[in-house]
């Protein structure tokens, strides 16, 4: 459902009957023979069709992290499924641009609600050697998401004039999977031995694990939700020193897995590729080919994050991803100015450069973003400190979503040294201040990574007073 959002709202914008209906005087600067190859799509109602979902994703995820610590991840991942229903609804039948902007917003609290608790709920059922490769599964099924919404644009782009209702009233079927998926899957034990249900956690972790020789994660879960029911006050707790290294590592991954760029591509591509000169077929096209490299490098991530580790992928994917920004810029800053189009070879050449961008992304940042803050919190801030990171998440698409277009207009090639001048930053992060989080269980972090790692140990006193006051 969020994949299939990122990847249609980019080929809609680029529909010239989509534009004609809600953005005329976008659609009429488009067409003039003289246009500005950086700035045609520049207008900040475009980008709003885009980043709205985002701002009210990033409001719900707050309200999600009540709903999943109090009802439950699999109640969340239903209520996600209903507010998605009906954001496709109104999307699909808007008449005018505030039906349109409403459809998104309820969109948005659909993917805050999701992405709140869809994550939380596979790191927590997930045995501990393969929880890596199972939390990817969200964000392998976000870039076959985004895959089939490139398709959908493909297709929907060729059917006049209402082919943008369909391609948005699609979004119904991931929609309607998330709704039936919600109602058959089992709640997770640590929410429901979190909610006082022990007897039913058991039951429900014993047929997971399908052995009733579960005593040992059992106790685990069972005395990580006694810390956790002591607690009163989840957000004062949140902001204790203690909490500190996951907090500011669950903020900085995601933020910085958005300023990486990767939005402008999954965004904006059509709009991309027929700023370097395609015409809007080959920009569609060109637009599922980064769509397939985006899911099949998925893959490399869902096999190598429990056997290579986190910080490995991360890091070797900043290098790769750095090379590819940098090329880009100097390619378009000698060949693309205001009104020409690139020859076909050197358009190629970046479309290629974009791939090999992608496939970086999508086997570090991508899945990594979401997979370490949802295994790094302490229960008792779990699901508060988890809405911290994918609202940190949700305000930096917006920014980019929001902001891209204009930024393009603004410092033409020079948007893609800004984008590589962060991979560089986010590389120093990694270096000193990750530390590798595979194979350790959750509710050991504390001890096998916080208390060993060079900076994060000084935070680590406060937890040590309060259990010598116990
Ligand atoms: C990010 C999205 C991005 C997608 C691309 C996700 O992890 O959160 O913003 O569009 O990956 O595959």
């Amino acid at each position: 459902m969020f994949g299939y959002d990122i990847g249609i709202s980019g080929g809609v914008t680029a529909m010239d009957d989509f534009l004609i209906k809600f953005f005329p005087k976008v659609y009429e600067r488009k067409k003039h023979a003289v246009e500005d190859n950086y700035c045609k799509f520049d207008d900040q109602f475009v980008q709003l069709f885009t980043s709205s979902l985002y701002l009210s994703a990033l409001v719900s995820s707050f309200f999600a992290s009540k709903v999943c610590s109090k009802y439950g991840r699999k109640l969340t991942i239903l209520v996600a499924s209903l507010f998605c229903i009906l954001g496709v609804t109104v999307t699909a039948a808007a008449n005018n641009l505030t039906m349109l902007i409403i459809g998104r917003v309820l969109l948005g609290v659909g993917v805050g609600f999701g992405n709140e608790a869809v994550p939380l709920f596979l790191s927590e059922i997930a045995p501990i050697k393969y929880r890596g490769a199972v939390n990817i599964m969200f964000q392998l099924l976000v870039t076959i998401g985004i895959l089939c919404a490139n398709f959908v644009n493909w297709t929907a782009s060729k059917l006049h004039p209402t082919g943008w209702r369909f391609a948005l009233g699609l979004a119904g079927v991931p929609a309607a999977i998330l709704l039936f998926g919600s109602l058959i899957i089992p709640e997770t034990p640590t929410s429901l031995i979190e909610r006082g249900k022990v007897d039913e956690g058991r039951k429900i972790l014993e047929k997971i694990r399908q052995t009733e020789n579960v005593e040992y994660e059992f106790q685990q879960i069972v005395h990580a939700s006694d810390a956790a029911r002591q607690v009163e006050k989840p957000l004062k707790e949140l902001f204790s020193r203690s909490n500190r290294p996951p907090l500011v590592i669950g903020i900085a991954l995601q933020f910085f897995q958005q300023f990486t760029g990767i939005n402008a591509i999954m965004f904006y591509a059509p709009v991309l590729f027929q700023t370097v000169g395609f015409g809007s077929d080959a920009s569609l096209m060109s637009s599922a080919i980064t769509g397939g490299i985006n899911v099949v490098s998925t893959l490399v991530s869902n096999y190598s994050v429990d056997k290579l580790g986190r910080r490995v992928l991360l890091l070797e994917a900043c290098v790769q991803m750095f090379i590819c920004q940098v090329v880009i810029g100097v390619i378009l800053q000698l060949n693309l100015t205001a009104t020409n189009t690139l020859g076909g070879t050197v358009a190629k050449l970046v479309v290629a450069l974009v791939c090999v961008f992608v496939m970086g992304f999508a086997w570090s940042w991508g899945p990594l973003g979401w997979l370490i803050p949802s295994e790094t919190f302490p229960l008792e801030t779990r699901t508060l400190g988890f809405a911290f990171a994918v609202s940190s998440n949700m305000l930096c698409t917006f920014i980019i979503a929001q902001a891209f277009l204009s930024m393009l207009c603004h410092l033409k090639a020079g948007i893609f040294f800004f984008f590589a001048g962060w991979i560089l930053l986010m590389a120093l992060f990694v270096c000193f201040f990750l530390p590798e989080t595979k194979n350790v269980p959750i509710d050991e972090m504390v001890e096998r990574v916080w208390k060993q790692h060079w900076f994060w140990k000084r935070y680590m006193d406060d937890g040590e007073k309060k259990q010598i006051e116990v």
